[in-house]
């Protein structure tokens, strides 16, 4: 038996005023987008901001439904927005933050994880994550799909 260790990287910047103005801004526009969350249910609004390679920023915010299921997070909400509008821009970074918040950094669930990992794969190109927490400290992970191990891979679905 032999161990392997899975390392995660992540820059973490102690305050916006710190971070690369481009990180700080789109956290700002996925602030913004938090206000326009439907989460009469959980009590718990989420925003994202998805920056395109020409600098385009598509925003999402999580959606609700009284039949639970249907919902959706904000980080795919966000994610297909620009996949639909703009099917050939490759994505470069997504800020997400939420309404309630601690110490530890807002984590996105397993299936926008697997989102995002697809996004990096769809367009080739690696993905930042901007994280934040309620010290407003920032944290960037690139390539994205270092908060997903072993998730799944398409590419043995018949074509
Ligand atoms: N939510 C997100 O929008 N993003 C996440 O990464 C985790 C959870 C939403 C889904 C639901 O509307 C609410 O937060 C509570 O789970």
């Amino acid at each position: 038996m032999k161990v392997e260790k899975v390392e995660l990287r992540m820059e973490v910047y102690d305050s916006p005023m710190e971070a690369p103005a481009v990180f700080s801004s789109l956290l700002d526009a996925a602030r913004k987008a938090m206000a326009t969350a439907y989460a009469p249910f959980s009590g718990f609004s989420v925003g994202a901001a998805v920056l395109l390679e020409d600098g385009m920023v598509v925003c999402g915010s999580n959606q609700e439904n009284s039949s639970f299921p249907q919902g959706l997070c904000a980080e795919r909400v966000a994610l297909f927005a620009a996949g639909a509008q703009f099917p050939h821009t490759p994505v470069q970074a997504i800020a997400v933050i939420a309404s309630e918040m601690d110490e530890s950094w807002i984590s996105p669930c397993g299936g926008c994880r697997q989102v995002m990992v697809e996004t990096e794969k769809r367009y080739g190109k690696a993905v930042s994550i901007i994280l934040t927490n309620s010290l407003g400290q920032i944290a960037v992970v690139k390539p994205v799909s270092q908060l997903l191990p072993w998730c799944f891979d398409g590419h043995l679905l018949k074509r």
